[in-house]
């Protein structure tokens, strides 16, 4: 049968099958076969165009990277030791943790694990040559060295990381760590004698300086009879868990323990069952606080008005209407460590609310008798015993803007205001960017901290970073 070479194959079609090839993680040989089979069984993918592949001098980060890709990646270089035979536990080790492995076989790997052993484990096509044609057409080192999110090898020998300290490239293996700008982690293995020695002394140095993770090398038996020593490589467990660290590091959790509470959004004061008053308050800067604070740990309860937005994931949410209901939402959550009022809380109610709809009479419009809400941030830091030690206000105004936050800081008794100019011409109210000063007491004055105009989100971000460094400071007992 005749065979098919891809070189020949016209430039379009040859784009197609690289770009395809390299979103599946499979050889080009490999992707015209599972094409060919796709035709025939009348299921094959259609030949839309695909995204152009990551600009190789600049890769875009996984995230963004087609949703096709698995969570990571790895490029698992297996060098020429005896200790190869734990890399094939590493491939298993690796893939149980949602890591995809692609492997290249140095040389001298080949004498210990086969590439059949490599590719099963694997279930991935195995590279082996810096000249292979199938793979090097559309250089495939290049691929293999940055298509990754990591690159590991194990093991590392005397040999290869000497390679690798002085820049050599002579090879598959060494040319993809020469060409890469993924970060490597390197599992070495060798005699003792090998690892003491003060040329793999310097190289290891040398690569240490580079940026090179090193795991290992633990200390024990030898292959060898009767030797021992520093120089074992660490077993596929330890390398799989040093890499996972790498690719998924912990997130910090700095208010882990810490309970939060924040009011979001407008209230609705209810004039009759079909009306109401309102603002124009959006949510978003409180919704954004809450997100900030569950991604610092928090355990976060967020009493929010009526709003047109998702509630953010991890989030206890209580939706109510009117400040009475906000009100009782957040007394009963109390106690907290941390209380922030970024709702926008009407001043004042109906005080006569009609039962029925209030009807158009010839005696004209029916007054309106407004009394005053419960002023929440006030009530909340007032309180005795169960004040949260942490309590933040905010402050919109349209005049006077630090003025009038300075004062509210003192008449409200809250720890700090976050001050915002909400005049029409600034776009904050219902937008999405935010430009806010801190307002709050240092060594019995009042200071005011002015940040650059953020984005809801961004303002979020940094006031929960000042809400983590006074829970530090302070070290705020916990709400009990
Ligand atoms: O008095 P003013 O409405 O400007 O105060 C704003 C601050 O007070 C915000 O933090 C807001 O959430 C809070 N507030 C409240 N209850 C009210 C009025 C305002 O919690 N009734």
């Amino acid at each position: 049968m005749a065979s098919l070479t891809i070189r020949k194959l016209d430039e379009n079609v040859k784009t197609y099958l690289r770009l395809r090839s390299a979103k599946n993680r499979r050889s080009v040989e490999e992707e015209v076969r599972v094409i060919l089979r796709e035709l025939i069984e009348g299921r094959e993918e259609p030949l839309t165009p695909l995204a152009a592949p990551p600009d190789v001098a600049a890769p875009a980060p996984t995230s963004q990277r087609t949703s096709a890709l698995p969570e990571a990646s790895v490029t698992l270089i297996i060098g020429g030791g005896i200790a190869a035979y734990k890399s094939l536990d590493l491939i298993r080790r690796l893939k149980e943790r949602r890591i995809e492995v692609r492997c290249v076989l140095t040389k001298a790997a080949q004498q210990f694990v086969t590439s059949l052993a490599v590719s099963a484990l694997s279930h991935e096509r195995v590279y082996t040559d810096l000249f292979d044609p199938q793979s090097e057409f559309d250089a495939g080192h290049i691929r293999l060295a940055r298509d990754c999110d990591l690159i590991v090898v194990a093991p590392a020998t005397a040999d290869l990381m000497a390679k690798m300290a002085h820049g050599h490239a002579d090879d598959l293996a060494s040319a993809i760590l020469l060409a890469t700008n993924r970060r490597i982690l390197l599992a070495p293995a060798m005699n003792p004698l090998m690892w003491n020695n003060a040329a793999t002394r310097r190289n290891v140095a040398q690569l240490q300086r580079d940026g090179v993770v090193l795991i290992g090398p633990n200390s024990g038996e030898m292959a060898e009879a009767g030797e021992a020593g520093v120089g074992r490589m660490s077993e596929a467990i330890e390398i799989a868990a040093a890499a996972e660290r790498l690719l998924r590091p912990p997130v910090p959790r700095p208010l882990a323990g810490k309970r939060v509470l924040i009011t979001a959004g407008p209230t609705h004061e209810p004039i009759d069952p079909v009306r109401y008053i309102a603002n124009r308050s959006s949510g978003k800067q409180g919704f954004a606080i809450a997100a900030a604070a569950q991604a610092a740990g928090a355990e976060v309860i967020l009493v929010s008005g009526p709003v047109d937005l998702d509630d953010p994931d991890g989030v206890t949410v209580k939706h109510v209407e009117s400040a009475r209901q906000m009100l009782e939402h957040v007394q009963a959550s109390l106690p907290v460590d941390i209380a922030i009022f970024a709702a926008a809380v009407a001043d004042w109610r109906v005080a006569n609310e009609g039962e029925q709809k209030l009807k158009k009479t010839s005696a004209g419009m029916p007054p309106l008798q407004l009394v005053e809400n419960p002023d929440i941030l006030a009530t909340i830091s007032k309180l005795i015993g169960k004040r949260p030690p942490l309590v933040i206000g905010f402050a919109a105004e349209t005049e006077h803007l630090i003025d009038n936050a300075k004062s509210k800081l003192q008449r409200k008794g809250c720890d700090w205001i976050v001050a915002n100019d909400v005049s029409p011409a600034t776009g904050v109210m219902g937008g999405d960017r935010n430009t806010v000063h801190l307002i709050s007491r240092k060594n019995g004055e009042i200071a005011v901290d002015s940040w650059p105009v953020m984005t809801k989100e961004q303002v979020a971000t940094e006031l929960i970073a000042h809400v983590v460094k006074s829970v530090a400071d302070k070290s705020l007992e916990p709400a009990s």
